[in-house]
């Protein structure tokens, strides 16, 4: 299904970033195999996951998603997606452990590029559609989410 909207196009070229910049800061990890080599790679990954994606899902989780929960239709994909944002902060802390080896840490940030990606695959072609066909009014729900993650910083 492709975008059916402007505001549906806007999200999706969110994620489409989002999936771009996790998936460098994966390849630059993957490039050394030293812990040593790998701390700055990792800072930066762990920093992005803090400071956009973690935060996007939570301010998801107020907006599109509570919205999306109390609609029959939505409600199954709404509970398998918010599930998901539990795996991506699963694997963000896994991102950190000590007693991962540099091999396991690339895999791990893998993991979380590539469950990421799927995820927001779900939210671009069946959420979003979802939520637009039920005439949810997505663009307010956008603008409230700005203003969380506005809050924040
Ligand atoms: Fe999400
Ligand atoms: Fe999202």
């Amino acid at each position: 299904m492709t975008a059916a909207s402007p505001i549906a196009d806007q999200i999706a070229r969110h994620h489409a970033s989002m999936v771009a910049t996790l998936s460098e800061h994966t390849k630059t990890l993957a490039r050394t195999r030293t812990p040593e080599g790998q701390q700055g790679a990792l800072t930066q990954l762990v920093h992005y996951v803090d400071a956009e994606l973690l935060p996007h899902a939570e301010a998801e989780e107020g907006t599109l998603y509570a919205r999306g929960r109390e609609l029959v239709a939505l409600a199954v994909l709404v509970a398998s997606m918010t599930a998901e944002h539990r795996v991506l902060r699963r694997l963000r802390e896994a991102l950190e452990d000590p007693a991962l080896d540099p091999d396991a840490r690339v895999l791990a940030a893998g993991a979380l590029a590539g469950v990421f990606e799927a995820h927001a695959a779900k939210e671009n072609e069946f959420l979003v559609p979802g939520l637009l066909a039920a005439r949810v009014d997505v663009g307010g729900l956008l603008g409230s989410m700005r203003e969380q993650l506005a809050g924040r910083a």
